[in-house]
């Protein structure tokens, strides 16, 4: 496991951060003062953001048991990963082939700070850290790339990071540049926070998290199937996350409560 970045930024604790707020919301401890507070906010407000964000992972790991096991991929690329929470995504690609590639990407230096102690894959496969910024995706590609065969099919995820950028800061492009660097049989894997499942709530979310300094971008499930643009989306195609393939699911604690979440996967013909 090797970090590829050339300096670690400071953890700034006077704002709240995606990836620590989260952490907080599945129980972690990877977080500070501040992120609690905007979680708390958060649940108060909406009691199942925690469950959701628990669905949210579960969604990462069906998905890539499919395409670790299923498709036959053995390349994984996943932009804003989070910090590392057993089990990651290089555990299911590996416990169904030891060979595959992860580079997980992430722009919070706290990720980075739990990369290198955590990631730990097969002796047999590869597993990177890479810090960077969604929002400069020939970077990505540019040091992906030392890791990865970038002419042999990747599986791209960005499981619950769309909604942290906006449409002005290059959303949809971020993703067309991605998407245009691969080769045929390549797979996009998104999951996207819904602007149309409770509009009044998620209104409400976004004023929190703003109020956190957090800019939050539900988008409606028109907006977001635009992500897959080109592209084959496999079965069920875009829909509530806990929807897509539950017959896939392993260790998970469902109780039926909806997830106002899109997912979908969709393959690059
Ligand atoms: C809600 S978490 C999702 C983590 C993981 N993908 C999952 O689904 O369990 C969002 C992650 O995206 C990261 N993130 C947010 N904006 C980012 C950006 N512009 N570039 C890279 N990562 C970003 C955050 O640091 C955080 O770790």
């Amino acid at each position: 496991m090797t970090d590829l970045s050339p300096a670690t930024p400071a953890i700034d604790t006077s704002k709240a951060h995606p990836a620590r707020v989260y952490d907080w919301f599945l129980g972690g401890k990877d977080n500070y003062p501040v992120d609690e507070e905007l979680g708390r906010q958060i649940t108060a407000m909406e009691p199942t953001a925690p469950y959701g964000a628990r669905h949210n992972r579960w969604f990462m790991q069906r998905a890539t048991r499919m395409l670790a096991a299923q498709c036959g991929v053995r390349q994984f690329l996943d932009i804003g990963t989070g910090i590392p929470t057993e089990p990651n995504l290089h555990r299911i690609a590996q416990a169904a082939a030891p060979e595959a590639a992860v580079v997980y990407v992430d722009n919070d230096p706290i990720v980075l700070a739990h990369a290198e102690a955590l990631l730990r894959g097969t002796p047999e496969g590869v597993t990177r850290y890479v810090q960077a910024d969604a929002r400069e995706p020939h970077r990505i590609l540019e040091l992906a790339g030392k890791i990865l065969d970038l002419d042999r099919p990747v599986a791209l995820s960005l499981i619950a990071l769309l909604h942290f950028i906006p449409d002005e800061q290059g959303a949809y492009d971020i993703i067309r540049t991605l998407v245009d660097a691969l080769p045929s049989g390549s797979h996009l894997v998104l999951s996207q926070l819904a602007s149309d499942h409770d509009p009044e709530r998620t209104r409400q979310a976004v004023a929190m998290y703003a109020a956190g300094g957090v800019t939050l971008v539900p988008r409606t499930r028109e907006e977001t199937a635009r992500f897959f643009t080109g592209l084959d989306l496999l079965d069920p195609g875009l829909v509530w996350l806990p929807d897509w393939h539950p017959e896939l699911a392993v260790d998970e604690e469902r109780d039926g409560t909806p997830v106002p979440l899109y997912a979908g996967v969709a393959r690059k013909p």
